[in-house]
């Protein structure tokens, strides 16, 4: 049985007291929370404030960091490392958010060399894959998806599903209040889910956790959350306020 993960990418918002105010406001809430993994990714900065708060109350939720660079340290102006992030609290990563690859310009080999920088240290990476409007229109998505994947999961080895997690975020459906439907988001998990029995076997893919991300809200955080394949979402715009963070995490998969 896979647990469900609810994850907020807080992406660049939150200065260190706005992020130390909404991790004391969750930690408080969610103490009780043990039917789903909860886990937040604040900006760099925040980092290491929010895990003290995270320490003080002795919370039940995970921290994470929303990218890093895959050489362990060097001449890399402006770039974080692994060892950094776990020396501020992380313990999971976001890699090839669609925001990294768009705007960023990264590409599936800097991404693999991410992934097994992440694995090698021990961060759990939130690998994140997703097709644009005109890619889900013309009928590509899975060939899309399967390139990502293929490319970012190169000759990466793992011997047990916690080791890594997914999540599918459609483009089109970031940060833009249209959601994927219930069925395209299980559609898209299945098939992915398939692609990793390739990578790793059948049991491994079948307890490896799948997330989907883009338009998570409140109100159709249930309907997602309850397809068989969709072991949790990565929340951004809804993960900023403490309230409707916690109505996701609550709505009742
Ligand atoms: P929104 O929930 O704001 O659409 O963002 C999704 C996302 O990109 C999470 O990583």
């Amino acid at each position: 049985m896979r647990k469900k993960l609810i994850a907020g990418n807080w992406k660049m918002h939150k200065t260190v007291n706005e992020a130390q105010i909404l991790a004391r406001q969750l930690a408080d809430r969610l103490s009780d929370v043990n039917f789903a993994d909860i886990a937040i990714f604040p900006s760099f900065v925040d980092l290491y404030p929010v895990n003290v708060i995270i320490r003080e109350k002795e919370s039940n939720i995970h921290l994470g960091a929303q990218n890093m660079h895959p050489e362990s340290n060097g001449a890399y102006t402006g770039e974080i490392s692994a060892d950094m992030l776990i020396s501020a609290g992380a313990t999971m990563v976001i890699l090839g958010h669609s925001e990294r690859r768009h705007i960023f310009l990264e590409t599936d080999s800097f991404i693999n060399r991410k992934v097994k920088t992440a694995l090698s240290t021990g961060l759990v990476p939130i690998l994140c894959i997703g097709e644009l409007l005109e890619e889900r229109k013309s009928g590509k998505t899975e060939q899309v998806l399967e390139k990502q994947i293929n490319g970012s999961l190169k000759d990466v080895k793992i011997n047990t599903a916690d080791k890594l997690i997914i999540a599918y975020e459609p483009v089109w459906a970031i940060g833009t209040g249209e959601n994927a439907t219930p069925e395209q988001a299980q559609q898209a998990h299945k098939f992915v889910r398939e692609l990793l029995a390739k990578h790793w076997g059948e049991d491994i893919a079948q307890n490896l956790r799948i997330l989907y991300g883009g338009s998570v809200k409140p109100n159709n955080a249930q309907s997602l959350l309850s397809q068989p394949d969709v072991d949790g979402a990565l929340v951004g715009g809804a993960s900023l306020d403490a309230d409707s963070f916690e109505k996701i995490i609550r709505s009742g998969y």
